[in-house]
């Protein structure tokens, strides 16, 4: 099978895609914040009369070269979601697993909503993604965290890959001895991991771009060798580079142009995409070769796990 990456708003398309044909979904729907998510890009340029003063006294100008931006704010929210989850949950291989990520002031209400659609004894983990960036609040604790939700069709047959998972330095590795420490160990339910870096080769500039890191962990722990990963708020597709990291094929859905427009950038040059109602070539170097080898190399470097 190809890859596919769709247009479109993503309930008609979940409609079309055959039952239990999935192994891996992973959702990061728009948390519903009520905030326009966007971010201003920037480009500074060397000018006589501009305001900022860099490297060796040069005077340079900030010129904004656009915003990318998109609303989260439903009506309701859990409404929103609940029939797309139906679907994800018809999709999903007997056998499948669905990682679903959302914030700690939703996460309470998408939890109840789950329950119903998969069942309480198929909820298996709440994994708390915690980053430590940004300002920091001094009337509260501040906020450093997401909430990811796992949850198998079948709570008695799922594919959870213990032994491929990636280990993690040791917080003591005194205590446990050499041989432990140079093994590493298995992360627990509390991911410390840092957003994607500012200006790191991560960065495409979608706004919630999430870490190749953390989708790394998911794909290579939840996921056989060869399987499919759906993602249906594909955002920048950061689910489909980890998936391909790891040989299993993708399908991304996002209704943002510009997300496709990300994306078609970001998967330059890999080959066997089939791009649904959009063309990627206009915001393409590259010219594939259908057909030619897979990607074998990981697109992008990740920052490698902060201490636990
Ligand atoms: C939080 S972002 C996902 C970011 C992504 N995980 C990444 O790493 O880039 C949510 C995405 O859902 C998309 N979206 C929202 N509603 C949608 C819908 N009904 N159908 C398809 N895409 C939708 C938005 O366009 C946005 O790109």
């Amino acid at each position: 099978m190809d890859n596919k990456i769709y247009f479109g708003e993503n309930l008609s398309i979940l409609k079309s895609l055959r039952s239990e044909s999935v192994d891996l979904i992973y959702i990061d729907p728009p948390f519903n914040t009520g905030k326009i998510q966007g971010r201003t890009q920037i480009k500074t340029i060397r000018s006589e009369s501009g305001d900022r003063v860099g490297f060796q006294g040069e005077r340079y100008k900030t010129m904004k070269i656009g915003t990318k931006s998109y609303s989260d704010l439903f009506d309701d929210f859990l409404a929103f979601l609940e029939p797309g989850l139906k679907e994800a949950y018809r999709i999903l291989a007997p056998n499948g697993s669905m990682y679903f990520h959302i914030d700690y002031r939703e996460v309470h209400y998408c939890k109840i909503l789950l329950d119903t659609i998969f069942g309480r004894e198929s909820f298996l983990n709440e994994i708390i993604w915690a980053y430590d960036y940004g300002a920091r609040s001094k009337r509260k604790w501040p906020t450093k965290h997401d909430n990811i939700l796992l949850y198998v069709k079948n709570h008695d047959d799922y594919i959870f890959n213990y032994d491929e998972i990636e280990r993690i330095p040791y917080m003591a590795p005194e205590l446990v001895g050499p041989e432990k420490a140079e093994l590493g160990k298995t992360p627990t339910d509390t991911w410390w991991h840092t957003i994607v870096p500012t200006n790191g080769k991560e960065k495409t500039g979608y706004p919630t771009q999430k870490p190749l890191g953390i989708l790394r962990r998911m794909v290579q722990a939840s996921s056989p060798e060869n399987g499919v990963v759906l993602d249906f708020f594909a955002g920048s597709g950061t689910t489909g580079v980890a998936s391909l990291e790891f040989g299993r094929h993708f399908i991304l859905i996002d209704k943002n142009t510009e997300a496709l427009e990300v994306m078609a950038k970001r998967f330059d040059g890999v080959p066997n995409i089939e791009w649904v109602d959009f063309d990627p070539k206009p915001f393409q170097k590259i010219v594939v070769q259908k057909q030619s080898t897979p990607l074998q190399e990981p697109l992008f470097e990740d920052n490698k796990v902060s201490s636990q």
